[in-house]
């Protein structure tokens, strides 16, 4: 591949380890990868230039949490939530109909459709998630439509109990055969911790079922109500706990502590991830970001985009929301899309296979986006204005 120079670059965030910003800078990108970075005037030279003429660039979005294999609308359960009906899991399941009723190509065209969409918004890693199948077949075949996109895919046969089954039955099929036919498709396993859906002791068996097959763990965790999510979610050294809207203190401490508990605090111990695109469509209070950020909680932001509680690819929506409402600074919000993202993907440290994301320095992965503004700041001062101007993806430009 070509080296190419990214340079006029008015503001560059790196997300690196010292969190540097530069300005009047340059980006060397050689063989899909971050090679070179510094001041534009002492830039080397490289195959290709392309002159972002004053813009801003920043990592591409990492998004860490969606729901993207699905079929089917539920704009009409959406209107009569805003008309004062309240969010309840239960609606997972008229997606679960649809998807069962839909055909391969169907959900792989939807599938492209949304991971297109969030690309031309600055998105250039996404996580997805299994989980509108809800027997054996539909989230093999679900598992399998999106480890063909995506690199980080999540098993999530434990998002609701089926209509019509027991707890405790749907617990062991999710458990036993359901995660025997999916784990050699996906990499991370996921439940649904609340009330209404799974409890403390059926998540946990699910959570084991999931170590013992050398997946990750994440957990949905603390959406409508206080619950024992936050806590499962660390005494498992989840790497995640999404959602997060109703903390005790108690779960704010515990967050605090995995952090500090692992690798001295140089590990971001378990993420806690806001969704804030969600809280505003289910009507939910946002997710405390400002306590969990004072504690010292590494904090990640994703969309959560899904047809039932937030259809929505869009990250700087995301972005924008957490700093106008939820008292993000500009800076804290840009890293927990980014950085924050890749750690909860346990991504933010390059491996031999996998370089690292989430940030722009040497070795990294070259996921770049370049805003139509000088500077980062204006996704926040400008909300709802389309900014995306340009995205490299591992090195190829995308948009
Ligand atoms: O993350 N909370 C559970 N799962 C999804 C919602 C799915 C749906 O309503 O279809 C979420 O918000």
């Amino acid at each position: 591949m070509p080296s190419e120079l990214i340079t006029n670059i008015a503001e560059l965030t790196t997300m690196d380890d010292e969190d540097r910003q530069l300005h009047d800078a340059a980006v060397v990108v050689e063989d899909g990868l971050i090679a070179w970075i510094g001041a534009a005037a002492e830039a080397p030279d490289a195959d290709r230039r392309t002159d972002v003429a004053g813009r801003a660039a920043l990592p591409g979005w990492v998004d860490s949490h969606s729901h993207l294999v699905f079929a089917g609308d539920r704009s009409a359960e959406f209107e009569a939530r805003m008309s004062g009906a309240p969010y309840q899991a239960g609606g997972i399941q008229t997606t679960v109909t649809a998807t069962r009723a839909a055909s391969d190509d169907e959900l792989r065209a939807n599938l492209r459709r949304h991971i297109s969409e969030a690309q031309h918004q600055g998105t250039t890693w996404l996580e997805t998630k299994t989980g509108y199948g809800l027997d054996v077949d539909s989230e093999l075949r679900s598992a399998r439509i999106a480890e063909a996109e995506l690199d980080d895919v999540t098993f999530l046969g434990a998002h609701l109990v089926p209509q019509g089954a027991d707890a405790d039955e749907y617990t062991r099929l999710v458990a036993g055969p359901m995660l025997d036919a999916v784990a050699p498709h996906v990499n991370w396993i996921d439940v649904f911790c609340e009330r209404g859906a799974f409890d403390a002791e059926q998540s946990a068996h699910v959570l084991e079922a999931g170590l013992r097959h050398g997946l990750g763990l994440r957990v949905h965790g603390n959406q409508l109500g206080e619950g024992p999510g936050v806590a499962l979610a660390v005494e498992y050294s989840a790497a995640s706990v999404d959602h997060c809207n109703y903390l005790s203190a108690e779960d704010i401490r515990l967050l605090a502590e995995s952090r500090s508990a692992s690798d001295g605090g140089a590990s971001a111990g378990t993420v806690a991830t806001l969704l804030p695109a969600c809280d505003l469509s289910t009507r939910q209070p946002f997710g405390p970001a400002r306590e969990l950020l004072d504690a010292g909680v590494t904090v990640a932001l994703a969309a959560n985009c899904n047809p039932g509680s937030s259809y929505t690819t869009s990250m700087p929506f995301v972005v924008a929301t957490a700093v106008l409402q939820m008292r993000m600074t500009i800076r804290e919000a840009l890293w927990a899309a980014t950085r924050g993202g890749a750690k909860a993907l346990r991504r933010d440290r390059g491996t031999a296979d996998s370089p690292a994301i989430g940030s722009l320095q040497p070795g990294a992965r070259a996921d770049i986006q370049v805003l139509d503004a000088p500077s980062a700041a204006h996704l926040a001062y400008r909300p709802g204005v389309p900014l995306t101007w340009d995205v490299w993806r591992g090195g190829h430009r995308i948009v």
